[in-house]
């Protein structure tokens, strides 16, 4: 059995970070949402993997190399245009061989893994086989219509869908998907849904069977998503002290603190990880944070946020929550009248004041 990651994509709903960085490697709890992709595969046993990437490959490509780091082997494939995930799928067909395989989106995380996932694939051999999780708002996701336990219909982003049931970023198929992907054609948003390519299975006559999802299930495209995943992932994490904290700090509740990292006359109430050589002083950096390498909390308060790499949040009055902060930004107050607010902001940035 192979693997096939799709990493390619805009990331539109995630800018104007995704103007600079690949969405899939955003990261949640300070490491980037497609190495949970790759754990996931590699845990079920699954060491031939294909990446299927686009515009930000170059990125793609430094940060996971040849797999070797995880164990498995990568080849990378590439899109020209995000013209799908079917099409993302259909480029991969000669990679794909004779082997039956999992697609994961590069930017779905889930709680539990795959294993049980492919473990009923193998033991059932249908044609496809789709995860699904319930959801409040379906009509974001393609969503399922089942019946005997087994999936009836699937509609890509319904807008009044049938039941609640969403189909999760990850699917197993055989080899049969690829001439059923060779039968559709572009959607309204002018791309080859991987939705219609199953019901094409479904029309076959093909089983197509659903399995639920075990645990929680995240698609960090969005920001509200990745701040939840963020915090469902520093919640199973074990305290590590190995950065330096100061006789006048408190550290509370699970907190990692990677080695270089500081923290002078502050409290830290986890879960939280702070990344290496971060600095964190006269500050307070409370639950569900990730701050990562190299960045500097002064004289702020930070809660229930992600700080990328390099960036210096210093001297506000207010506590800065909810907030998604990119690579080198600078967040500070002005010392000099007037007492006005400065911004040089990135096209698509979002800044709420009180
Ligand atoms: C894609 C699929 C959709 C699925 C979702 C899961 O949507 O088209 O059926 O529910 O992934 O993350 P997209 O993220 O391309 O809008």
């Amino acid at each position: 059995m192979k693997g096939l990651i799709l990493s390619g994509g805009k990331g539109t709903r995630l800018r104007p970070l995704t103007y600079t960085r690949a969405k899939q490697l955003v990261p949640v709890a300070n490491k980037p949402v497609l190495f949970y992709g790759i754990e996931a595969l590699a845990a079920a046993g699954i060491r031939t993997i294909g990446i299927v990437v686009g515009d930000t490959q170059a990125e793609i490509r430094a940060a996971v190399d040849d797999g070797s780091a995880w164990g498995v082997d990568v080849t990378y494939i590439e899109q020209d245009a995000p013209r799908g995930l079917a099409h993302a799928v259909l480029i991969s067909e000669q990679f794909i061989g004779e082997d039956s395989f999992v697609v994961y989106l590069g930017d779905n995380l889930l709680a539990k893994g795959i294993v049980p996932f492919v473990d009923q694939f193998v033991t059932e051999q249908p044609a496809a086989q789709i995860l699904l999780a319930r959801v409040p708002e379906p009509q974001m996701f393609g969503v399922a219509e089942l019946e005997d336990g087994r999936v009836k219909k699937l509609v890509e982003k319904p807008s009044k869908p049938k039941s609640d049931l969403a189909l999760v970023g990850v699917y197993m198929f055989s080899r049969e998907v690829f001439g059923a992907i060779r039968e559709i054609s572009p959607s309204l948003r002018n791309e080859l849904e991987i939705t219609d390519a199953i019901q094409k299975l479904i029309d076959r006559g093909l089983a197509v069977t659903p399995h639920i999802v075990d645990g929680w299930w995240k698609d960090t495209g969005k920001l509200e998503d990745l701040l939840e995943a963020n915090r469902l992932i520093l919640e199973t994490m074990e305290s590590r002290i190995d950065g330096d904290v100061d006789s006048d700090s408190h550290i509370d509740g699970n907190v990692v603190i990677e080695s270089g990292a500081s923290i002078i006359r502050s409290t830290v109430r986890g879960p939280v990880i702070i990344g290496a050589r971060a600095k964190v002083s006269d500050a307070y950096v409370g639950p569900f944070t990730s701050i990562m390498n190299d960045v500097k909390i002064l004289r702020s308060e930070v809660e229930h946020s992600i700080i990328l790499e390099g960036s210096e949040i210093s001297g506000l009055q207010g506590r800065v929550n909810d907030s998604l902060v990119g690579r080198n930004v600078k967040i500070f107050r002005r010392p000099v009248t007037p007492s006005a607010y400065q911004f040089m902001l990135g096209d698509n940035s979002k800044v709420g004041i009180r």
